[in-house]
């Protein structure tokens, strides 16, 4: 499988794939793949000729320098991953920061309408710039067709839809379904780093979420955000940074139902130094 870390690279292949009309996913990633990345890889591969998989860790979308230090990394299992997958359709960029960035780490100032200023967005100071920043050259570089992002990252892919659509790129986004572990807590390249202990405590996450949402309609918002609330005081590995129950389309916290929209809890917890998110569809 052909790794390629230059734009100049990857621009001049997918160029001349797009000349013999050959179908182009991508799915951007921050590498140390797991199933829930696979299955994005999957479902590319299911609607496209060819797919490209960008591994980068992108440094502007990370507002805690330790965190950005600490991201697991790991190229060759990544490839080997993918290349079990399918390794005759898959083209992998893997670009350095140089590549992406040259000299200067910065990130461009998005408005997206509002979208990043919820959740993420007031705990992750700059994060979004930093998401919009990446996604936009990667759309730039590889044209693809169509581009595939997990709701794992809920808020993400709404910021891809609103990037796509303001700055009119025809680009088609997929969003894909959170996949889980056996025990059901979401996979992602962060729980690697959990120590046992915490990975024990982690299923609790989304266990609340289930708890959440057979009350969603039956006790108020309010009721359900302090229920949750409280479970998080009783656990003493997990520590609750946010529980919302949002509109999907605003992503606005809400106060109650109202009919004809779709709703979804989202939550952030720390097991130790390690952040987790996570979020479920309410209707
Ligand atoms: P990363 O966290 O590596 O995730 C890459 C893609 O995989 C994202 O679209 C994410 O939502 C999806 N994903 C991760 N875990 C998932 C799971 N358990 N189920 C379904 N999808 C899952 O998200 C990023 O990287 C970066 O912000 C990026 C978009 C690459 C920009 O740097």
């Amino acid at each position: 499988m052909k790794v390629y870390s230059k734009k100049e690279d990857i621009r001049t292949v997918v160029d001349a794939l797009k000349d013999q009309n050959i179908s182009l996913g991508l799915v951007p990633t921050m590498g140390a793949l797991h199933a829930g990345h696979l299955q994005l890889v999957k479902t590319a591969l299911a609607e496209n000729d060819k797919v490209v998989v960008s591994i980068f860790v992108n440094p502007t979308q990370f507002n805690n320098s330790e965190d950005l230090e600490k991201y697991p990394r790991a190229l060759n299992a990544d490839v080997s991953l993918l290349e079990a997958v399918n390794k005759d359709d898959i083209l992998v960029y893997a670009p350095t920061v140089e590549d992406m960035y040259g000299s200067t780490l910065e990130s461009q100032s998005f408005d997206f309408d509002g979208l990043e200023h919820e959740m993420e967005g007031k705990f992750r100071a700059g994060h979004f710039d930093g998401v919009g920043t990446i996604v936009k050259r990667f759309f730039d570089i590889v044209k693809p067709h169509k581009a595939y992002f997990g709701e794992k990252d809920f808020q993400q892919l709404a910021i891809i839809r609103k990037l796509v659509e303001k700055y009119s790129i025809p680009i088609e986004i997929v969003g894909c379904k959170i996949h889980r572990e056996a025990d059901g807590l979401a996979m992602s390249s962060r729980n690697a780093r959990l120590k046992p202990a915490y990975r024990a405590a982690a299923p609790f996450i989304y266990d609340t979420l289930k708890a959440a949402k057979t009350k969603f309609g039956i006790k108020s918002v309010d009721k359900i955000v302090e229920w949750v609330e409280n479970q998080f005081n009783k656990n003493e590995l997990l520590n609750l940074e946010y529980f919302v129950i949002a509109d999907e389309m605003t992503l606005k916290p809400i106060k109650r139902k109202t009919k004809n929209k779709d709703y979804r809890a989202f939550i952030a917890v720390y097991a130790d130094d390690i952040r987790l998110i996570d979020n479920i569809a309410l209707n």
